[in-house]
This record gives C-alpha cells, sequence and structure tokens, in this order.
C-alpha cells in the first residue's frame, strides 16, 4: 500500500516534471461493458412486439448501434434509420442479466415515431452537458437513407431535452432547408461551445454535404460554414474491412472553447477553427482554418477530454490518444487496439473520467456480412479509465466571467476615490 502510494507520488513528480505526456506511458484499464450479437428492444407488450415484426417495421440485421453518450447512470444510444425495420432510433440500455442488453426507446415510443414531425426520425448523435443534465439531440428528419429510396419525411431539427426534469422538451429548433438540406442532410455529431458559463452554440457536421453547422441558442438562429478540407479523402486501408469514404464527421472542441477541432472519416488531417471565427455568421473561414497534423488512421468520433484528444484509428482498430501543443498534433498513442472487439470505433462519450465508446464493425453491416444469429457480439460498448474528464466538465464554473472577480478591484477603486476626495477636501 504504502509502496503504491509512493510510486504514485513518484510517477506524479515524473509527470509534473515531463508536463501532460506522462500521462501517455501510463496503460489505461479498458473494459467491455455491453456486448450486443443483435439489437433487441423492450416492448410494450407481446401483441405489439409480434405485429411491429410482422409489419416488417423491425428487422433486426437493419438495427445497428452507433452513437453513445453517458450521464449518471444511463446510457444512451442511437440506431440509425439508414434501412427500414429500425422501431426506435433513441433509446437506453437496459441490461439483461448476462443475456444481449435490451434497448428502451428514449425517451418514449412516441418520441421515436415515424413520420410523426414531433417526433426523432433519425438521430445520429446527441450531447448531453454535465453541468445542467441537458441533451441535445441532432435529427436529419429522415429515413431509409442508405436505401433506393430515401424518405425525407419532416425537417431536419435539434431538441434539447432535461434530463433532470423528467426530459422535458427545453427547445425545439427546425433548420431552415437553406441551412440544412432538408432531402440530402446528413448530420451526424455535434459538440458545445461555452460563452460565460452559458453552452451558447452547437457546432454540427453533416457527413453527407460536407458542412458545418453553426446553431445560436441565444439568438435560436443557425448558419453554416464550407470548405474544402471537409470534403472526403480516400484512404487505402490495410485491414479486410476497408474504409467508408465520407466528408467532415468527428469533430472535438479544446477545453477552453477556443478551438473547433474537425476531421473527415476517411481522411489523416485534423483542422482546427478558432470558436471566436464559428461563432459569427460570414466569417473568413477559409484563412483562419488550419491543418494541425495527420491522425494515425480515418476515424469516426472526436472527443477531447480536459488535456488530451481522443480518435480512433479505423484502419488499426485502435484508439488514440494525442496531444495537441501550440497548434500541432504532437504526440500520438494507442491506447487499446483489439482486432475483433474495437473494429470501427464509431461515436466517444465521456462520463467523469471515463471515456466510452461503440465499436460496432460498420463496413461488414454494410457489406451484409454481419452475422446476427451467431454467437460472437458484433456491437461492443467499451468503457476506459482515462483519468480526465470530458471537455465540458465543469464548464459553466470554468467560463462564467466571474462577478466576484470584479469586487476586489472595485474596492481598491472606492478606496482610491475616497482619499483622492479626502485629500482634494483637505486642500480645499
Ligand atoms: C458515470 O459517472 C458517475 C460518477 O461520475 C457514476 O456515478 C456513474 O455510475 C457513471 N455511469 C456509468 C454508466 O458508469
Ligand atoms: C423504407 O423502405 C422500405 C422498403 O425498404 C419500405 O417498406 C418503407 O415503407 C420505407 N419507409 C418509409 C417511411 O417510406
Ligand atoms: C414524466 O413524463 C412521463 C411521460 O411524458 C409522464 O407519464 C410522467 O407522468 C411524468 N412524470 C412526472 C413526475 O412529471
Ligand atoms: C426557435 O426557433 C424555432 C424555429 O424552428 C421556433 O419554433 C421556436 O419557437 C424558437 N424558440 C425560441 C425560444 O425562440
Ligand atoms: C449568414 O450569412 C449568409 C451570407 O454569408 C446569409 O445568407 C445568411 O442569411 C446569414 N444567416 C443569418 C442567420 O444571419
Ligand atoms: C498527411 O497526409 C496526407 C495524405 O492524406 C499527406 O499528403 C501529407 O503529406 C501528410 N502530412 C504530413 C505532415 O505527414
Ligand atoms: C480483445 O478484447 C477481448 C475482450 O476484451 C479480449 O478477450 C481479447 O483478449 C482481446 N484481444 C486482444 C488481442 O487483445
Ligand atoms: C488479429 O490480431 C491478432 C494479434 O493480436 C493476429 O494474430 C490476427 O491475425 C489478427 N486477425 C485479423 C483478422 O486481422
Ligand atoms: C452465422 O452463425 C451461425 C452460428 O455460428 C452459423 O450457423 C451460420 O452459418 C452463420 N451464418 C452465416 C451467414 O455465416
Amino acid at each position: 500500500m504504502f509502496h503504491g502510494r509512493l510510486l504514485l507520488c513518484l510517477s506524479l513528480f515524473s509527470l509534473l516534471h515531463r508536463g501532460i505526456f506522462a500521462a501517455s506511458d501510463k496503460n489505461f484499464e479498458a473494459d467491455v461493458i455491453y456486448k450486443f450479437v443483435n439489437v433487441q428492444y423492450i416492448w410494450i407488450n407481446d401483441v405489439l412486439k409480434h405485429k411491429t415484426i410482422d409489419d416488417g417495421c423491425y428487422i433486426a440485421e437493419n438495427n445497428i448501434i452507433t452513437g453513445i453518450k453517458v450521464y449518471k447512470d444511463q446510457i444512451y444510444v442511437t440506431v440509425p434509420r439508414w434501412r427500414h425495420g429500425v422501431p426506435a432510433t433513441l433509446n437506453r440500455i437496459v441490461p439483461n442479466e448476462g443475456e444481449n442488453p435490451l434497448l428502451e426507446p428514449f425517451p418514449s415510443w412516441g418520441a421515436n415515431k415515424i413520420g410523426d414531425c414531433k417526433a426523432f426520425q433519425y438521430v445520429q448523435s446527441m450531447e448531453i452537458d454535465p453541468d445542467t443534465g441537458y441533451m441535445w439531440v441532432i435529427d436529419t428528419g429522415r429515413v431509409n437513407t442508405s436505401t433506393a429510396f430515401p424518405r425525407n419525411l419532416c425537417p431536419p431539427k435539434l431538441v434539447i431535452l432535461d434530463l433532470e426534469r423528467n426530459n422535458t422538451m427545453v427547445r425545439v429548433y427546425e433548420f431552415p432547408d437553406h441551412v440544412v438540406s432538408h432531402t440530402t442532410n446528413f448530420m451526424n455529431d455535434i459538440v458545445l461551445d461555452y460563452v460565460d458559463g452559458e453552452a451558447r452554440f452547437a457546432y454540427i457536421t453533416d457527413t453527407s454535404d460536407a458542412k458545418l453547422y453553426v446553431y445560436d441558442y441565444d439568438r435560436n438562429i443557425s448558419f453554416f460554414y464550407q470548405h474544402s478540407s471537409m470534403q472526403s479523402v480516400t484512404l487505402i486501408s490495410p485491414t479486410q474491412n476497408g474504409l467508408l469514404s465520407a466528408p467532415i464527421d468527428g469533430i472535438a472542441i479544446s477545453p477552453d472553447f477556443r478551438i473547433v477541432y474537425y476531421s473527415a472519416l476517411s481522411a489523416l488531417p485534423l483542422y482546427a477553427i478558432p470558436t471566436e471565427v464559428l461563432r459569427k455568421n460570414g466569417s473568413d473561414f477559409g484563412n483562419k482554418v488550419q491543418i494541425v497534423g495527420n491522425k494515425t488512421g480515418g476515424c469516426d468520433g472526436l472527443a477531447f477530454g480536459q488535456k488530451h484528444i481522443f480518435y480512433a484509428a479505423l484502419e488499426y482498430d485502435a484508439l488514440y490518444m494525442g496531444t495537441i501543443e501550440n497548434g500541432v498534433l504532437s504526440y500520438q498513442k494507442p491506447l487499446l487496439i483489439n482486432n475483433t472487439t474495437a473494429v470501427w470505433i464509431d461515436t466517444l462519450a465521456f462520463n467523469g473520467t471515463d471515456l466510452w465508446f461503440v465499436a460496432n464493425a460498420l463496413p461488414s453491416f454494410f457489406k451484409n456480412n454481419m452475422n446476427f444469429t451467431d454467437e460472437e457480439a458484433n456491437m461492443n460498448i467499451w468503457r476506459v479509465r482515462v483519468g480526465e474528464a470530458g471537455y465540458l466538465q465543469d464548464a459553466r464554473s470554468r467560463t462564467i466571467v466571474n462577478a466576484k472577480s470584479l469586487i476586489m478591484p472595485s474596492i481598491v477603486l472606492v478606496i482610491v476615490l475616497c482619499l483622492l476626495s479626502a485629500g482634494s477636501n483637505v486642500t480645499l
């Protein structure tokens, strides 16, 4: 025990000495927490279950878990409506005693109803703000998007649910067609930008139209940026899985909310754009965007902690951690590599100082060679004890322009003024 503490102190000492790189010498505890052979739901009753299956509204092999966010003891996951037969797109996981875990539609079955524009049509991602318990959900408004006949049923929207107050809707914003196309969009990932103690902006990637959207919560408006850096670049993959070619996908923001990082899915370069630029409409994006460096591989999700950026190297079935110093991706280290349980690391999520992710072997799903009856898991949900919190942790207190910080200078000013006026009285 003592020995352990000593070691801890010593390593802490060397950590301080060698700066943030030292953390990378550590091996992080990483575990598969949930395994899914296929996606099964909790049904209201057996009659509804059988009716849904008979109607073709639940087709197990068309369901795959992609998005994930964790808040308190709940794990929220998304199931894209790329194909027909996905009964609910936003869900939470219900553990099932060693069996395949189940999904429960979130916040309800009704909120996932196809064709009801008050409900979610196809949600790829959401973000949960640990400071407020708000879940920011992006809905493309479209279904059957990977089939020959996509259905553009509803306008794309951003919905904010208050998880602390019975999932009440705090905000619903429909994107106008001239910002987010109602017929071609694939709103994929979202990060939040804090200004003065408030989640003021959301930045959203579009992996179909290659755009970066900005939503301004205070003004309840949206606009977008487009740039060549958002286009896809095809990589030659060394794995049998191949790599899907797609434009801008992963997005992350530094914990000081100064820089947004993004990458096309099938590309190595990581780009940086200051939030100062993004927050204003019509900024000179092209002259402000910078390349930070090449990642080790193509990546889907990106996430910033309090110190490091985390991402997958899809070709290598690996999760990486990187350091960005002075605008350069200066250090990259694999945290885990596993060609059976970490194939296609999709979305990343923080909970406290744990990093969670979904690995779903997506290329096999798209090639229809996933075996949903085998005992082998097709989707794995991992938890990695990275030891640093996510970019949103304590964002409120970290960004608030503190009224208290003005009190001392004010007191000093008053005293000085009093002395001055007292002084001038004396001379009078
Ligand atoms: C998330 O982290 C909190 C502590 O920060 C913990 O109480 C909770 O159990 C974690 N959730 C999961 C699903 O592990
Ligand atoms: C989606 O496509 C399937 C056929 O693949 C079709 O049966 C279904 O009606 C379509 N969904 C909608 C909402 O049109
Ligand atoms: C929470 O919401 C559900 C569904 O909307 C409702 O049935 C329930 O009564 C609500 N609970 C509270 C405490 O408001
Ligand atoms: C925000 O804009 C949407 C338009 O989609 C509107 O329906 C909603 O009422 C607005 N909300 C606020 C708080 O202004
Ligand atoms: C953003 O700027 C573009 C032109 O650069 C303009 O067409 C659009 O209306 C602006 N949007 C908002 C919400 O001001
Ligand atoms: C980054 O990768 C691209 C190919 O995607 C390559 O052309 C470029 O030389 C690389 N840059 C660096 C600094 O390695
Ligand atoms: C891959 O992950 C599984 C589950 O954690 C583990 O049993 C297996 O040993 C790992 N394989 C390698 C090569 O690390
Ligand atoms: C998976 O990795 C192991 C070593 O960890 C290797 O022996 C095996 O050939 C790999 N399998 C595939 C399909 O790449
Ligand atoms: C799927 O796995 C099962 C059980 O291992 C096997 O019987 C079946 O042939 C497999 N199907 C395909 C298409 O590989």
